[in-house]
Protein backbone atom coordinates (compact mmCIF):
# COMPACT_ATOMS: atom_id res chain seq x y z
CA UNK A 1 0.00 0.00 0.00
CA UNK A 2 1.32 3.18 -0.62
CA UNK A 3 1.90 6.20 1.28
CA UNK A 4 0.72 9.56 0.39
CA UNK A 5 3.60 11.63 1.71
CA UNK A 6 2.32 14.97 0.59
CA UNK A 7 -1.10 14.44 2.74
CA UNK A 8 0.98 13.57 5.69
CA UNK A 9 3.54 16.68 5.16
CA UNK A 10 0.12 18.41 5.22
CA UNK A 11 -1.21 17.16 8.63
CA UNK A 12 2.41 17.44 9.87
CA UNK A 13 1.66 20.91 9.32
CA UNK A 14 -1.93 21.23 10.92
CA UNK A 15 -0.43 19.10 14.01
CA UNK A 16 3.34 21.14 14.78
CA UNK A 17 1.01 24.55 14.46
CA UNK A 18 -1.22 22.86 17.01
CA UNK A 19 1.54 21.64 19.34
CA UNK A 20 2.97 25.59 18.56
CA UNK A 21 -0.13 27.07 20.09
CA UNK A 22 0.13 25.04 23.16
CA UNK A 23 4.16 26.17 23.57
CA UNK A 24 3.08 29.88 22.86
CA UNK A 25 0.25 29.83 25.52
CA UNK A 26 2.38 28.26 28.60
CA UNK A 27 4.18 29.67 30.95
CA UNK A 28 7.52 27.96 31.80
CA UNK A 29 9.04 28.66 35.36
CA UNK A 30 11.43 26.91 37.86
CA UNK A 31 8.50 25.14 39.40
CA UNK A 32 7.72 23.28 36.25
CA UNK A 33 11.14 22.61 34.79
CA UNK A 34 13.48 19.78 36.04
CA UNK A 35 16.71 18.18 34.81
CA UNK A 36 17.46 15.18 33.17
CA UNK A 37 21.31 13.97 33.30
CA UNK A 38 22.81 17.87 34.48
CA UNK A 39 21.91 20.91 34.24
CA UNK A 40 21.85 21.46 30.55
CA UNK A 41 19.66 19.12 30.16
CA UNK A 42 16.21 19.96 31.30
CA UNK A 43 12.19 19.66 30.83
CA UNK A 44 9.61 21.19 31.32
CA UNK A 45 5.96 20.46 32.17
CA UNK A 46 5.16 22.06 28.57
CA UNK A 47 7.65 19.41 26.79
CA UNK A 48 5.86 16.53 27.97
CA UNK A 49 2.26 17.56 27.40
CA UNK A 50 3.25 18.81 24.08
CA UNK A 51 5.24 14.95 23.44
CA UNK A 52 1.76 13.98 24.39
CA UNK A 53 -0.35 15.84 22.36
CA UNK A 54 1.46 15.28 19.13
CA UNK A 55 1.63 11.68 19.36
CA UNK A 56 -1.67 11.09 20.25
CA UNK A 57 -2.85 13.30 16.88
CA UNK A 58 -0.35 10.65 14.99
CA UNK A 59 -1.29 7.68 16.06
CA UNK A 60 -5.41 8.53 15.52
CA UNK A 61 -4.46 9.09 11.91
CA UNK A 62 -1.39 6.57 11.47
CA UNK A 63 -2.10 3.80 14.10
CA UNK A 64 0.89 1.56 12.15
CA UNK A 65 3.46 3.93 12.13
CA UNK A 66 5.94 3.68 14.81
CA UNK A 67 7.19 6.35 17.17
CA UNK A 68 10.38 8.37 18.73
CA UNK A 69 9.83 10.99 21.12
CA UNK A 70 12.30 12.91 23.19
CA UNK A 71 10.64 12.54 26.11
CA UNK A 72 9.33 9.67 25.98
CA UNK A 73 12.32 7.80 24.70
CA UNK A 74 13.93 4.79 26.70
CA UNK A 75 17.92 3.55 25.68
CA UNK A 76 17.88 0.62 23.63
CA UNK A 77 15.04 1.46 21.23
CA UNK A 78 16.48 2.26 17.50
CA UNK A 79 15.13 3.36 14.68
CA UNK A 80 14.25 0.58 12.19
CA UNK A 81 13.21 0.47 8.29
CA UNK A 82 9.20 0.89 9.80
CA UNK A 83 7.72 4.78 8.98
CA UNK A 84 8.65 6.33 12.25
CA UNK A 85 7.60 9.23 13.24
CA UNK A 86 10.59 11.22 14.88
CA UNK A 87 9.47 14.30 17.11
CA UNK A 88 10.85 16.66 19.32
CA UNK A 89 7.99 18.82 21.11
CA UNK A 90 10.36 21.75 22.27
CA UNK A 91 13.16 21.99 20.49
CA UNK A 92 15.28 24.53 22.27
CA UNK A 93 13.76 24.09 25.67
CA UNK A 94 16.44 26.46 27.67
CA UNK A 95 15.25 28.88 25.37
CA UNK A 96 11.81 28.63 25.95
CA UNK A 97 12.45 28.32 29.70
CA UNK A 98 14.10 32.12 28.97
CA UNK A 99 11.38 33.47 26.37
CA UNK A 100 14.56 33.30 24.11
CA UNK A 101 12.53 33.38 20.86
CA UNK A 102 14.48 30.21 19.35
CA UNK A 103 12.41 27.49 20.17
CA UNK A 104 10.35 24.67 17.75
CA UNK A 105 8.25 21.81 17.58
CA UNK A 106 9.80 19.61 15.49
CA UNK A 107 8.17 16.37 13.71
CA UNK A 108 9.23 14.31 11.07
CA UNK A 109 8.65 11.15 9.12
CA UNK A 110 11.70 8.48 8.60
CA UNK A 111 10.84 5.59 6.77
CA UNK A 112 13.99 3.20 5.41
CA UNK A 113 16.06 5.49 7.88
CA UNK A 114 15.51 8.10 5.44
CA UNK A 115 14.06 11.79 6.72
CA UNK A 116 11.22 11.65 4.36
CA UNK A 117 9.13 14.19 5.75
CA UNK A 118 9.41 17.13 7.70
CA UNK A 119 8.11 19.78 9.56
CA UNK A 120 9.65 22.59 12.08
CA UNK A 121 7.31 25.42 13.53
CA UNK A 122 8.58 28.59 15.78
CA UNK A 123 5.50 29.78 17.31
CA UNK A 124 7.54 32.92 18.80
CA UNK A 125 8.18 34.11 15.27
CA UNK A 126 5.66 32.29 13.32
CA UNK A 127 8.20 30.50 11.03
CA UNK A 128 7.49 27.55 9.40
CA UNK A 129 9.80 24.91 7.35
CA UNK A 130 8.66 22.46 5.73
CA UNK A 131 9.50 19.73 2.92
CA UNK A 132 8.25 16.47 1.84
CA UNK A 133 11.02 14.33 0.04
CA UNK A 134 10.87 14.55 -3.99
CA UNK A 135 8.65 17.95 -3.56
CA UNK A 136 10.73 20.20 -2.18
CA UNK A 137 11.37 22.99 0.78
CA UNK A 138 9.31 25.99 1.96
CA UNK A 139 8.84 28.35 4.43
CA UNK A 140 5.31 29.88 4.95
CA UNK A 141 3.28 32.09 6.95
CA UNK A 142 0.14 31.83 8.60
CA UNK A 143 -1.50 33.57 5.72
CA UNK A 144 -0.86 31.12 3.79
CA UNK A 145 2.27 32.58 1.60
CA UNK A 146 5.07 30.62 0.82
CA UNK A 147 8.91 30.83 -0.51
CA UNK A 148 10.65 27.63 -1.77
CA UNK A 149 14.19 27.31 0.09
CA UNK A 150 17.03 28.33 -0.42
CA UNK A 151 16.52 32.05 -0.21
CA UNK A 152 20.25 32.08 -1.07
CA UNK A 153 22.36 29.86 -2.55
CA UNK A 154 25.47 31.31 -4.16
CA UNK A 155 29.12 29.46 -4.02
CA UNK A 156 30.48 28.73 -1.06
CA UNK A 157 33.68 30.17 -0.45
CA UNK A 158 35.29 27.74 1.92
CA UNK A 159 35.90 27.94 5.62
CA UNK A 160 37.46 31.29 6.20
CA UNK A 161 34.30 33.27 5.09
CA UNK A 162 32.27 31.03 6.58
CA UNK A 163 29.46 31.87 9.30
CA UNK A 164 29.07 28.48 10.94
CA UNK A 165 26.33 27.91 13.46
CA UNK A 166 27.04 25.61 16.22
CA UNK A 167 25.70 24.18 19.52
CA UNK A 168 27.11 22.77 22.77
CA UNK A 169 24.82 20.22 23.74
CA UNK A 170 24.27 19.22 27.26
CA UNK A 171 27.01 17.15 27.43
CA UNK A 172 29.86 18.65 29.03
CA UNK A 173 32.37 15.53 29.38
CA UNK A 174 33.19 13.13 27.25
CA UNK A 175 34.56 12.21 23.67
CA UNK A 176 31.86 14.31 22.38
CA UNK A 177 31.89 16.96 24.21
CA UNK A 178 36.20 16.61 23.47
CA UNK A 179 35.58 16.82 19.80
CA UNK A 180 33.51 20.25 20.39
CA UNK A 181 35.89 21.49 22.45
CA UNK A 182 38.50 21.50 19.47
CA UNK A 183 36.51 21.82 16.65
CA UNK A 184 35.09 25.25 18.12
CA UNK A 185 38.18 26.73 19.17
CA UNK A 186 39.73 25.58 16.29
CA UNK A 187 37.57 27.11 13.88
CA UNK A 188 37.91 30.14 15.73
CA UNK A 189 42.17 30.35 15.60
CA UNK A 190 43.78 32.09 12.69
CA UNK A 191 45.66 28.78 11.76
CA UNK A 192 42.38 26.41 10.80
CA UNK A 193 42.21 28.15 7.63
CA UNK A 194 45.26 28.40 6.76
CA UNK A 195 45.64 31.97 8.08
CA UNK A 196 42.22 33.01 8.37
CA UNK A 197 40.23 32.32 11.13
CA UNK A 198 36.04 31.90 10.24
CA UNK A 199 33.91 34.67 9.70
CA UNK A 200 31.52 33.95 12.85
CA UNK A 201 30.41 31.14 15.03
CA UNK A 202 26.65 31.32 16.07
CA UNK A 203 24.96 29.46 18.43
CA UNK A 204 21.23 30.19 19.12
CA UNK A 205 20.07 26.95 21.16
CA UNK A 206 17.71 24.78 18.84
CA UNK A 207 20.04 22.41 16.33
CA UNK A 208 16.67 22.14 14.42
CA UNK A 209 16.09 26.23 13.57
CA UNK A 210 19.96 26.14 12.98
CA UNK A 211 19.95 23.45 10.45
CA UNK A 212 16.39 25.04 8.95
CA UNK A 213 18.59 28.68 8.67
CA UNK A 214 21.46 26.38 6.87
CA UNK A 215 18.55 25.07 4.31
CA UNK A 216 17.49 28.60 3.35
CA UNK A 217 20.63 29.25 3.03
CA UNK A 218 20.82 32.16 5.65
CA UNK A 219 24.19 30.10 7.16
CA UNK A 220 26.95 28.43 5.55
CA UNK A 221 26.84 24.91 7.67
CA UNK A 222 25.87 24.19 10.76
CA UNK A 223 27.71 21.31 13.45
CA UNK A 224 27.17 20.05 16.49
CA UNK A 225 28.73 16.69 18.00
CA UNK A 226 26.21 15.28 20.79
CA UNK A 227 22.69 16.20 19.22
CA UNK A 228 20.08 13.47 19.28
CA UNK A 229 17.55 12.10 16.12
CA UNK A 230 14.80 14.07 16.79
CA UNK A 231 16.93 17.45 16.94
CA UNK A 232 17.66 16.32 13.06
CA UNK A 233 15.13 14.28 11.75
CA UNK A 234 12.77 17.16 10.08
CA UNK A 235 15.43 19.48 9.62
CA UNK A 236 17.42 16.94 7.75
CA UNK A 237 14.97 16.58 5.24
CA UNK A 238 13.99 20.17 4.72
CA UNK A 239 18.23 20.72 4.44
CA UNK A 240 18.32 17.93 1.87
CA UNK A 241 15.09 19.01 -0.39
CA UNK A 242 16.63 22.81 -0.81
CA UNK A 243 19.61 20.89 -2.08
CA UNK A 244 21.73 21.01 1.36
CA UNK A 245 23.67 17.79 2.69
CA UNK A 246 23.76 16.55 5.80
CA UNK A 247 27.12 14.57 6.50
CA UNK A 248 26.20 12.16 9.39
CA UNK A 249 28.96 11.71 11.57
CA UNK A 250 28.43 7.82 11.72
CA UNK A 251 30.36 6.66 8.58
CA UNK A 252 28.49 3.04 8.84
CA UNK A 253 25.14 5.03 7.60
CA UNK A 254 22.37 6.56 10.24
CA UNK A 255 21.40 4.54 13.29
CA UNK A 256 20.23 6.63 15.67
CA UNK A 257 19.48 6.84 18.60
CA UNK A 258 22.37 4.77 19.31
CA UNK A 259 25.36 6.18 17.04
CA UNK A 260 27.87 9.15 17.94
CA UNK A 261 25.58 11.55 17.27
CA UNK A 262 27.55 14.08 14.74
CA UNK A 263 25.93 15.94 12.41
CA UNK A 264 27.37 18.25 9.83
CA UNK A 265 24.67 20.45 7.54
CA UNK A 266 26.13 22.36 4.73
CA UNK A 267 23.88 25.09 3.28
CA UNK A 268 22.59 24.34 -0.47
CA UNK A 269 24.94 26.08 -3.07
CA UNK A 270 25.61 26.46 -6.88
CA UNK A 271 29.33 24.90 -6.10
CA UNK A 272 32.07 23.80 -3.42
CA UNK A 273 29.97 21.62 -1.11
CA UNK A 274 31.95 19.20 -1.22
CA UNK A 275 35.44 20.75 -0.88
CA UNK A 276 33.66 22.52 2.04
CA UNK A 277 33.44 19.83 3.53
CA UNK A 278 36.98 18.10 3.10
CA UNK A 279 38.03 21.48 4.64
CA UNK A 280 36.01 21.49 7.69
CA UNK A 281 37.08 17.19 8.71
CA UNK A 282 40.55 18.96 7.68
CA UNK A 283 40.12 21.29 10.81
C1 LIG B 1 18.68 20.65 22.31
C2 LIG B 1 18.87 21.83 21.39
C3 LIG B 1 20.28 22.32 21.50
C4 LIG B 1 21.28 21.22 21.18
C5 LIG B 1 21.02 20.00 22.05
C6 LIG B 1 19.60 19.56 21.90
P1 LIG B 1 16.25 20.31 23.40
O1 LIG B 1 17.36 20.16 22.20
O2 LIG B 1 18.63 21.48 20.05
O3 LIG B 1 20.49 23.35 20.58
O4 LIG B 1 22.58 21.68 21.44
O5 LIG B 1 21.91 18.96 21.67
O6 LIG B 1 19.38 18.38 22.65
O7 LIG B 1 16.81 19.59 24.57
O8 LIG B 1 16.09 21.76 23.64
O9 LIG B 1 15.08 19.64 22.83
Amino acid sequence: QSIDLQAIGSYLVEVARAAGDIVLTARPNSSTTTTKKNTADIVTLTDQAVEAFIRERLSQRYPTFAFIGEETYKDGVALTDDPTFIVDPIDGTSNFVHAFPAVCVSIGLVILRQPTVGVVYNPFRDELWSAVKGHGAFTQQHNGEQQQLPLVSAPLQGLGPACIGIEWGSDREGPNFELNLKVFTTLARTAATGGRFVNSLRCTGSAAIAICRIAAGQQDAFWECGCWAWDVAAAWCILSEAGGIMVDGHPGGWNPPVDNRRYLAVRPATEGQRGFVEEFWSV
